[in-house]
């Protein structure tokens, strides 16, 4: 197959984009988050292509992309008001909101849930897509299951180019890390993942907020989770990646007595003087998280490479964005977390 390029820029893009969609087939898509890998999430026989593209378990969900907020209504039930005041505050932007499903989802879609994740993405061309097509997409994140997300268009093409319809250009994301999810269908609001809406921010509009353990430690493989996609390995390079906490100098004198030939440190920049013999990668600057947010991906991809044995990574602090930035690091490693200043 001949995959179509299209960019964001050209005005047929959405109208060519969304008539792909309408007949079934597979077009990557850009967002605020990541880039997605969309299809008609009505469509029982689309949305098996998404799964076999991306080589994806099947009881693992899709979110439903709608272009406004009125559209939930007509895949959600038992709609909350807390669900109206999250979109009024934070659609279109990156936060996807679990809500009971209609019958009108297949349950392709949802993964055999009775649950349904919805999210209306803040990206004009993406919203103008979804209504060309005339039906809600659904789309995981377009990297091939397990390998980090794809943030760029090369990205996509990298790992789908011959293997769908179509790629939507519309250039890097600016988040960078996929959408914050927050289940509404329990007696308390629940944060399954972090993102570009902090916990912060939730807690401002809707008073309580459960964190899902799901988002901070290691979940057991077997395990019941409420975001399946969550106990899945995630987000890693092919080789180990171990994060190491502690001060600067700390985390510099431990990196340097175990670093070897084929190892490579994944830091902030303001911290690339110190790795000057360890082959760093700055994934963007300390003193600003969304630069890490927006550049975490792109710099895990490089590291997917067979000739690096170990990465050293340098890992955020505090709360807003840098708990979705240590979220996904820490699931890139698997939860191996050093901490310099217990070393000697
Ligand atoms: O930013 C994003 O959300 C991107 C862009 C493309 O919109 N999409 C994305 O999709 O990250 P994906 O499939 O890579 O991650 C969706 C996550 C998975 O962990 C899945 O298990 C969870 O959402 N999920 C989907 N439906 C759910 C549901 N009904 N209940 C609980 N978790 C759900
Ligand atoms: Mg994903």
């Amino acid at each position: 197959m001949e995959t179509l390029y299209l960019s964001a820029e050209n005005p047929d893009t959405a109208v060519i984009a969304g008539k792909i969609i309408q007949q079934g087939g597979l077009v990557a898509i850009p967002t605020e988050t990541v880039y997605g890998l969309g299809a008609n999430g009505l469509d029982e026989a689309a949305v098996a292509k998404i799964f076999e593209a991306k080589g994806r378990p099947q009881d693992n969900p899709l979110i439903l992309h709608v272009s406004e907020t009125a559209e939930i209504e007509k895949f959600c039930h038992s709609i909350p008001e807390a669900a109206y005041t999250l979109a009024e505050k934070f659609w279109p932007g990156p936060l996807t909101i679990v809500l009971p499903a209609r019958d009108t989802v297949p349950k392709r879609t949802t993964g055999g849930l009775s649950t349904v994740a919805v999210r209306c993405p803040d990206c004009q061309v993406t919203r103008e897509i979804i209504r060309c097509a005339g039906v809600p997409i659904a789309a995981p994140s377009a990297n091939i299951s397990g390998k980090p997300s794809t943030t760029t268009a090369q990205h996509v093409r990298h790992d789908h180019d011959g293997r769908i319809d179509a790629i939507v250009d519309g250039g890097p994301c600016r988040v960078g890390v996929e959408s914050t999810i927050v289940d509404l269908t329990e007696s308390r609001p629940r944060l399954l993942r972090p993102g570009g809406i902090t916990p912060e921010q939730l807690r401002s509009v809707l008073g309580d907020l459960v964190i899902d353990k799901a988002v901070t430690a290691q979940i057991d493989k077997d395990a019941v989770v409420k975001a399946p996609g969550m106990k899945y390995k995630h987000y890693a390079p092919a080789c180990d990646v171990v994060i190491v906490s502690g001060s600067r100098e700390k985390a510099a004198a431990y990196i340097h007595s175990h670093f070897e030939a084929s190892d490579r440190v994944l830091c902030f920049e303001e911290e690339l003087p110190l790795y000057k013999d360890c082959a760093p990668l700055a994934y963007g600057k300390e003193s600003d998280v969304s630069t890490l947010s927006a550049g975490l991906f792109s710099a895990l991809r490089i590291l997917d490479d067979p000739g690096i044995h170990r990465v050293y990574a340098r890992c955020p602090i505090g709360e807003g964005v840098a708990f979705a930035v240590q979220n996904r690091l820490k699931k890139a490693a698997a939860f191996h977390i050093i901490d310099a200043e217990a070393e000697v």
